[in-house]
């Protein structure tokens, strides 16, 4: 075990789709850690490669994607390059994956504690009353009667089957658990609900975890750091609370604008018009320069690095200019 802080510790990290038609890169040179605990949320339009690096930390990724390049070191082990063997040694035990279709990724002809009891025997020898214990104890966790044990998946609601999913991730008490917008189907109230005792949940156990969701307002109040990805790279990464006080990134700033409040609808993203570019015919210069608002000459020509700007971290060709530094600080206001 390493001594650093750091459970997971993303460097470089590359993910191509090797297509007919060409490569296309998905996920670009992006780089992170988590540390113990904690909790980070990752944001942006759908097509922007969330899903994709998940897949790639968590090792699931199957062709046409292909790690191109770089590192996911997990408790101080490089996991780009292990054996299937050794994957499944780390999976569900340290890092647990709970994916965009939790609710169907249930087994339909087996019932849910016949699920739990496969996924306990698949690392160690449990008794039948240890499997029986634990198997109850985590479906409690996530607020299900344990008599869902003996519960089908067709039997159980949409959100029951995502609370399952959630508890299936705990069976181990992983020191991760990574999350690709596993409460997207349910409604709103409900999504909250859920989030909350996700975070109860991580603060009882400790263990640390990646959220993905397009939810700006949903991550707000639960992660600790937030990183915004756009066409495939890092836009922008800090603490949660930096960047919704004061988002320096134009595209950041269009993502919070959507969800003007916690509680308010949500709204069409604002002077952003447009989607995300195909990653097969990406602009010249900054990749968000099509759809932005503040966009300069030099925009067009210069793909803009990652610029620290105090504690965060910005891909900005104008993060510099006193107007930008202006527009910010209104955003403290707005968001408010
Ligand atoms: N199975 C696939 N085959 C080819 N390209 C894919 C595939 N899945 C995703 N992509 C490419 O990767 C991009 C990012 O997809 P994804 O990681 O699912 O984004 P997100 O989760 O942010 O919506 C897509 O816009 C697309 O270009
Ligand atoms: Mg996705």
């Amino acid at each position: 075990m390493s001594a650093t802080p750091e459970i997971l510790d993303v460097g470089g990290l590359s993910v191509d789709y090797v297509l007919p038609t060409g490569d296309v890169r998905a996920v670009d040179d992006v780089s992170f850690t988590v540390d113990r605990g904690e909790f980070l949320g990752i944001v942006g339009e759908s097509g922007c490669g969330k899903s994709t690096l998940l897949f790639a930390v968590a090792q699931l990724l199957a062709p046409p994607a292909r790690i191109a390049a770089g590192s996911i070191r997990f408790k101080g082990t490089n996991l780009v390059g292990l054996t299937d063997t050794q994957l499944s040694a780390i999976r569900w035990r340290d890092m647990s994956v709970v994916m965009q279709s939790a609710m169907n990724a249930l087994n339909p002809v087996m019932s849910i504690g016949a699920q739990f009891s496969d996924a306990l025997r698949a690392h160690g020898k449990p008794s039948k009353q240890e499997i029986a214990a634990r198997s109850a104890e985590v479906l409690r966790m996530v607020g299900i009667d344990p008599v869902h044990l003996k519960s089908y998946p067709h039997q159980l609601s949409g959100g029951m089957r995502q609370r399952s999913m959630i508890a299936m991730a705990m069976l181990f008490t992983p020191d991760l658990i990574i999350m690709d917008e596993p409460t997207s189907a349910l409604d709103v109230v409900a999504q909250r609900a859920l989030m909350a005792q996700i975070k109860d949940l991580q603060q009882a156990y400790g263990f640390a975890v990646i959220f993905v969701t397009h939810d700006m307002s949903l991550i707000s109040h639960f992660s600790d750091r937030l990183m915004v990805m756009y066409a495939g790279q890092v836009d922008e990464l800090g603490s949660t609370r930096e960047i919704f006080d004061r988002p320096r990134h134009p595209y950041t700033q269009g993502l919070l604008e959507a969800f003007p409040s916690i509680r308010g609808p949500r709204v069409p993203l604002k002077g952003i018009p447009g989607n995300p570019p195909d990653l097969a015919r990406l602009p010249a210069g900054c990749r968000f320069r099509p759809r932005c608002p503040l966009a300069v000459e030099r925009c067009a020509q210069v793909a803009p690095d990652l610029y620290q700007v105090d504690a965060a971290l910005v891909r900005c060709l104008r993060v510099g200019d006193a107007s930008m530094s202006e527009r910010a600080d209104e955003h403290r206001s707005l968001t408010q």
